[in-house]
């Protein structure tokens, strides 16, 4: 069943879990994803980026999302990730998304506030949960090139502006930087304990969100999900396991021309990590009527 995001979320916070978010830019990949939960009888986010509305176009990827979460018994939230403009936002929201990002992390402070603001003002009209950015993550959705002397570590959110950030937009959730990275597995990427609590004491009555997890060690991520964060965001690793399965169907040759013979295999592998990650995440067996 479609869901919205509050009360998981929230569920997940006191309870020392976290929900997996995965990113779907087709059928196939959403298929996957919300397969994975009812196996694993989990809450679960479908979410697209602003890349993937793009693609598919957002209403017709907004009712494959809806279609699947309504024939499920599990609750699903529909997200936007990384939305980077009020107006895909508020577009989003009139698509039947039930949970919004709005990603301003790149702007000055208190333009990131401003925006933020404003989408909460709709959203909330709108019984819709607003996740924002403070801090930037490197990589594909956040800063693409790290120009000078930058390093990860020159965007990590600070705890002291991450209370008045969420002081002045009023947001649900806070997406937090504190040293994962977007996309390819550099082996930079670590999770900064330290920081990650400095920030939760600061806002400790909403849930934190986690981006850039793909390529994090297992313990890091399970010691994340215990108490710190109640979301976890992954994309890559799904990416990875589609071309893997992909590139297994093209070492052989084939008789038959048929995409499902192909994007089924790959169907299969992605529900395979999303199941992983989700007993990773400890939200296994979690899922109730809400
Ligand atoms: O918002 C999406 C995520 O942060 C994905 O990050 O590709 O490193 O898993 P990832
Ligand atoms: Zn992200």
């Amino acid at each position: 069943m479609l869901s919205k995001s509050n009360i998981i979320l929230t569920d997940a916070m006191r309870a020392d879990y976290a929900i997996g978010a995965f990113n779907a830019s087709n059928m196939e990949i959403a298929q996957a994803i919300v397969r994975a939960a009812v196996a694993k009888q989990s809450p679960v986010i479908v979410q697209t980026s602003e890349g993937a509305i793009e693609y598919a176009g957002l209403s017709v990827m907004a009712q494959i999302i809806k279609t699947i979460a309504e024939e499920s018994n599990v609750p699903v939230i529909m997200h936007l990730d990384h939305g980077k403009s009020i107006a895909t936002v508020k577009r989003c929201i009139e698509a039947g998304y039930t949970s919004v990002m709005i990603d301003n992390s790149t702007l000055p402070f208190q333009e990131n506030i401003k925006n933020v603001a404003e989408v909460v003002a709709y959203a909330h009209a709108r019984g819709v949960w607003v996740e924002a950015e403070l801090g930037a993550i490197v990589g594909k959705e956040g800063v693409k090139e790290l120009h000078g002397s930058a390093t990860p570590d020159s965007f990590l959110t600070d705890p002291k502006q991450a209370m008045e950030f969420v002081e002045k937009t009023s947001i649900d959730s806070l997406a937090v930087s504190v040293g994962t990275i977007h996309g390819a597995f550099t082996g930079q990427e670590y999770i900064r304990f330290e920081l990650l609590e400095e920030v939760e004491r600061a806002v400790s009555h909403i849930p934190l969100v986690l981006h850039g997890a793909s390529g994090i060690a297992s313990e890091h991520l399970q010691k994340a999900c215990k108490g710190h964060v109640s979301k976890v965001n992954v994309d890559t690793e799904l990416r990875v396991a589609f071309e893997a399965a992909c590139g297994e169907y093209f070492k052989t040759t084939h008789e038959s021309y048929d995409p499902r013979s192909i994007l089924g295999p790959a169907r299969d592998a992605i529900q395979k990590v999303v199941e992983e990650k989700i007993d990773l995440f400890g939200s296994s067996g979690t899922s109730k009527i809400y």
